[in-house]
């Protein structure tokens, strides 16, 4: 809908890490990761372009998700991709932030 799905509180989400959302929650192709980057939280496909790994078990610094498997980077406001091994971008996803609830609105 266009006011989002609900699928966090921002207390679930410490700075620095992620979360991962079932792609049956949230209807969605992909499974979705959630971000927090200090205090700034972002939404990207969480299925790496490259290999597959969950970007939501990566490394988060200034703007940029790091995976976890071979150090591809993207960045989080808008899922381009930043670094090798990866080539392709991933999606990126609208937040609403409204009080402590982060609402999905699918790309
Ligand atoms: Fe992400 Fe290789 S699986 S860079």
């Amino acid at each position: 809908t266009e006011d989002g799905i609900l699928v966090a509180q921002t207390d679930d989400i410490p700075d620095g890490e992620a979360i991962k959302i079932d792609a049956s929650v949230t209807g969605t192709v992909d499974d979705i990761a959630i971000f927090n980057d200090d205090g700034e939280f972002f939404a990207l496909d969480d299925t790496c372009s490259h290999e597959k790994a969950s970007l939501s078990e990566g490394y988060i610094e200034d703007g940029v998700i790091e995976c976890p498997l071979h150090a591809g980077k993207f960045c989080l406001r808008n899922g381009d991709v930043l670094s090798m091994p990866a080539t392709d971008n991933v999606a990126c996803h609208r937040l609403i932030l409204d009080g402590t609830d982060i609402r999905l609105v699918p790309n």
